[in-house]
């Protein structure tokens, strides 16, 4: 092993790097802390995801007449199909558990103050790239509840004033949901969605190298930040534990209950109530309480609101206080959302 690494190394100079990045010192109290797991454990779903997507695609058919057999076929008769659609489909929801709960850890450990804001910045385009592969995979099986939700989104998008017309037609491919729209919502989903998620992890690791860890925030972590451990073993292996707890999950999950395939959309059928998946549930139930007047404010204003404080909390939130519970403004706010989008949620359910 050693001579062929020799051999590669002469060549192309990347063992110096290479032994770099499996050498970076990593401090204990990052290592002994299960929550720094939790984006490793976002990375690792990610490969689940593009893995497995990767081999949807070998038998998905993008079209209005082939989409819902293709899928059909995945799941009831292509040998492991049920296996590799399973962890694809339980494995977006749990994606986007993990990125959440990732931010929050990042967020309560004030990990986005200087200099590490580029890296909050790219994850908060990480968070919106991952809904949006959630939105885009919704529509492809192309059966009843991805057809309506898929309906409803774009109208959604449709009537924010002025660009709302122009914004659902570029979603939609034409006035109404067909073969421009599945194509489009692919394409989006394998081609333009994995290009932007890879560079911004890329960005995303290369910031935090380039930084190092956020500060120990409490005592007993503060007299554990002078030592360290090496990236590789140590903290490849407490990710790669957690990972295959993580592919158990999903493969439990696949396995007691397929994923879930409804009837072939029917665009003529006008009592089918759309549902978006889980994780946009609570914007769906918030909707309802919006009556129709004021529907550029819940489709425009507070998305613009949440998006907007998010980039600019590393620039407003600029002191030396780390710690959660001497920042309450902060630490309101957070649990202020966690409980409405939890709250809302259980409505919608
Ligand atoms: C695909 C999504 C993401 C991946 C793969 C990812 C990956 C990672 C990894 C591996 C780490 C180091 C380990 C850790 O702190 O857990 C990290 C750190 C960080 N991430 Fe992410 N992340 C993602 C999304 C996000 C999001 C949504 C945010 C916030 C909006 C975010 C903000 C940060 C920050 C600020 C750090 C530095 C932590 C520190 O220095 O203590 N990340 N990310």
């Amino acid at each position: 092993m050693s001579k062929i690494g020799d051999w590669i190394d002469k060549r192309t100079g990347l063992g110096g790097p290479i032994r770099g990045f499996l050498n970076y010192p990593v401090p204990k109290y990052v290592h002994q802390n299960v929550l720094y797991i939790l984006g490793g454990l976002t990375l690792i779903m990610f490969m689940l995801q593009a893995v497995t997507g990767i081999m949807l695609a070998f038998y998905f058919d993008p079209s209005p007449e082939g989409a819902y057999n293709s899928v059909d076929f995945i799941t009831y008769q292509l040998p492991l199909g049920w296996l590799i659609r399973g962890i694809h489909h339980y494995g977006s929801g749990a994606m986007v558990i993990l990125v959440a709960l990732h931010m929050l850890r990042t967020y309560f450990f004030s990990a986005y103050k200087k200099p590490r804001e580029i890296n909050w910045l790219t994850g908060v385009l990480l968070l919106f790239v991952t809904l949006a592969f959630g939105f885009t995979g919704y529509l492809l099986p192309w059966d009843q509840k991805g057809y309506w939700a898929t309906r409803v989104g774009t109208q959604i998008a449709g009537s924010v004033p002025l660009i709302g017309d122009t914004l659902m037609q570029l979603m939609r491919g034409g006035p109404n949901l067909g073969q421009a729209t599945l194509t489009r919502f692919y394409a989006t989903h394998i081609l333009l969605l994995p290009a932007m998620i890879a560079l911004l992890i890329a960005v995303h690791i290369f910031q935090l190298r380039y930084h190092g860890m956020s500060p120990a925030i409490t005592e007993k972590s503060k007299a554990q930040s002078k030592s360290f451990v090496p990236f590789f073993p140590y903290w490849v292996l407490n990710d790669a534990i957690a990972g295959l707890g993580l592919l158990a999950l999903l493969v439990f999950l696949s396995a007691t209950q397929r994923a879930p395939l409804e009837f072939p959309a029917d665009p003529t059928s006008g009592n089918f109530v759309p549902r978006p998946e889980w994780y946009f549930l609570f914007y769906y139930q918030a909707l309802k309480y919006v009556p129709g007047a004021l529907e550029p404010v819940a489709t425009v204003l507070i998305p613009l609101f949440i998006f907007g404080s998010m980039i600019l909390l590393p620039f407003i939130d600029k002191g030396e206080e780390r710690r959660p519970w001497k920042k309450p403004v902060t630490t309101i706010a957070a649990i202020f959302y966690i409980v409405v989008i939890i709250g809302f949620t259980v409505l919608a359910l």
